[in-house]
């Protein structure tokens, strides 16, 4: 038995974002990964992976995001089905840009099409925390919620899951700019410290809530003055080439903030699309990179939508 196709788009998305390491996350317009499935007698099976970083993504279905996470759909919804997967990388792995995530979230998004969408989407999210914690070493769902439920996201607890979706000002901007460097989600977190000091901690809530604030009041000094953060970055920064000199050439271009994508090794720049200086930040960056005899590859995008039936 082989079903009809049926074909998803998963964006990619920035997490921590700042103050708020495995907690916040924003969905991006573009780029996305795409996700194919149809039905099958059973089992899972992923017969093509193309796109950027395709060659070093695994097509067992035990270690490959995608397919761990819609077997954990398949199995909550008592499926008696497989599904037999193509998967379209737009976002390359190791990137700080949610790739994971995306294919994480698109698989389970795509598998609950496939039963039905008998899954309500925090159980949705749920599955594909699942394949990243299984993938990355730690359970995280900042990259999936957002990926699920689009917009800006903050989850207020893991256990019980609780997440919270906010529409992010229009005006927000995004460029990202991504070095050729890969930084494994899986090794940027053995770098960070086990305990904080309750001095970063106290730092660390306040621009949170600030942030959030931003975020729901539209008031985009708010944010740009909100994205700072005293212990995961700093521990990161060793594994990003130029990090900071890359911020610093955002911020000169007149960004409301640039700092480190996820786990790196991704650049964020958040700024006003009223100010059109969205392809002034993007040259000063690649700039950097080109002056290093680095390549980086670069979007300028701004929050978009979560995963969506194509
Ligand atoms: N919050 C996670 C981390 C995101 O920073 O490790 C990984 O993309």
């Amino acid at each position: 038995m082989s079903g009809e196709w049926i074909r998803v788009a998963a964006p990619a998305t920035t997490s921590n974002i700042g103050p708020g390491f495995d907690t916040f996350g924003l969905a991006m317009s573009e780029p996305c990964d795409v996700i194919e499935g149809r039905a099958t007698d059973s089992g899972i099976v992923i017969s093509e992976v193309t796109g950027p970083g395709s060659e070093g993504i695994p097509t067992d279905p035990k270690v490959n995001s995608v397919s761990i996470a819609a077997e954990q759909v398949l199995k909550r919804c008592g499926a008696d089905f497989g599904i037999e997967l193509r998967i379209k990388k737009g976002i390359r792995p190791c990137s700080g840009m949610g790739s994971s995530g995306a294919s994480a979230a698109g698989g389970a998004f795509l598998a609950n099409i496939m039963c039905g969408g008998r899954l309500g989407p925090t159980e949705v999210i749920l599955c594909a925390a699942h394949a990243e914690d299984v993938i990355s070493g730690g359970l995280h769902a900042d990259n999936v919620s957002p990926c699920i439920l689009g917009g800006f996201t903050a989850i207020r607890s893991y256990e019980p899951f609780d997440v919270i979706r906010i529409e992010p000002p229009a005006n927000l901007g995004m460029v990202v700019a991504l070095p050729d460097v890969m930084v494994a989600t899986w090794d940027a977190r053995q770098v960070l410290p086990r305990e904080v000091p309750v001095r970063d901690l106290v730092f660390h809530v306040g621009n949170a809530s600030s942030l959030v604030y931003g975020m729901m009041a539209g008031d985009l000094a708010a944010i740009g003055r909100s994205v700072k953060d005293a212990v995961f970055e700093p521990a990161r920064a060793g594994l990003v080439p130029h990090l900071k000199e890359a911020e610093r050439a955002a911020m000169s271009a007149g960004a409301l903030a640039s700092f480190l994508g996820g786990s790196g090794p991704c650049i964020m720049s958040f700024y006003d699309r009223g100010a059109g200086i969205g392809g002034i930040i993007e040259e000063k960056v690649k700039a950097v990179y080109a002056e290093n005899g680095m390549g980086c590859d670069t979007w300028v995008t701004g929050p978009g939508a979560g995963c969506r039936r194509l």
